[in-house]
């Protein structure tokens, strides 16, 4: 790709977790021209998200935010779910539509940003699950805690947040920013609203390279009295 995307699936930047720059939505926007996938676009779920179903983890109402083209959004669809997906680039969620009219599966797919300051078309909506795969760790410290905010406004108590994202064992320079534990720890440390934090080493798959990096599998669940 021309842009500053690794081959991996991100965005190049520095070497230390948390100093890497977030990618401006510009990036995405150039990610979903043409028929070229993206390489974290890999054609079928993330095989940890299917993982995370059969554990239970994954149910009900469910919200795929930075669905991209839909893969993970539409498996949550086949396995009974009543799903949402949300992009904020308008070429990514045409794709997705495109695949859940080709596959007779019902997913409602919408444009949004998630970190802008406005509201999203959500209304007053609340999700059993909030799924993420690859969105968390494009976020920039401040929309992080502009995200987490808003997330905790989506869950419902003991609703949860399952998300993938790239580790800090990932070596190398490129890609987008790695996150370390102690991170999630502070992103969703009680204050925020969450009361139980999992953080699992897991696989995130791409149509790149080695076919996968070292991730974690994040599970974080709305306090009861919330
Ligand atoms: C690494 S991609 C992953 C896409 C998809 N989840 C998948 O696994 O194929 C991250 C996605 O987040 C989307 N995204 C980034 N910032 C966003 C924002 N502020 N609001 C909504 N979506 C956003 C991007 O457009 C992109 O599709």
């Amino acid at each position: 790709m021309a842009d500053a995307r690794d081959e991996s699936g991100g965005h190049s930047g520095g070497g230390h977790p948390g100093e890497h720059p977030a990618p401006h939505h510009a990036v995405f926007h150039r990610s979903y021209e043409g028929d070229a996938a993206a390489p974290w676009d890999i054609g079928k779920p993330q095989p940890v998200m299917e993982d995370a179903v059969d554990r239970g983890w994954i149910h009900g109402r469910v919200l795929d935010v930075g669905c991209g083209t839909g893969e993970n959004a539409l498996y949550f669809a086949a396995r009974g779910m009543s799903v949402l997906g949300v992009d904020v680039v308008p070429a990514a969620i045409d794709k997705a539509r495109a695949k859940a009219e080709e596959r007779g599966v019902a997913v409602v797919f919408f444009v949004g940003d998630l970190t802008a300051s406005g509201p999203v078309a959500l209304s007053e909506e609340k999700f059993d699950t909030v799924t993420d795969v690859g969105f968390f760790h494009s976020l920039s410290d401040e929309h992080r805690a502009v995200w987490v905010r808003r997330l905790t406004g989506l869950l419902p108590p003991g609703g949860s947040y399952v998300m993938l994202c790239f580790s800090d064992r990932v070596p190398g320079a490129f890609g987008p920013r790695r996150i370390s534990k102690a991170e999630l720890r502070e992103a969703f440390k009680p204050e925020t609203g969450f009361s139980e934090l999992t953080v699992d080493s897991a696989r995130l798959e791409s149509n790149a390279g080695p076919g996968w990096v070292d991730a974690w599998l994040v599970r974080a669940v709305r306090e009861l009295t919330g």
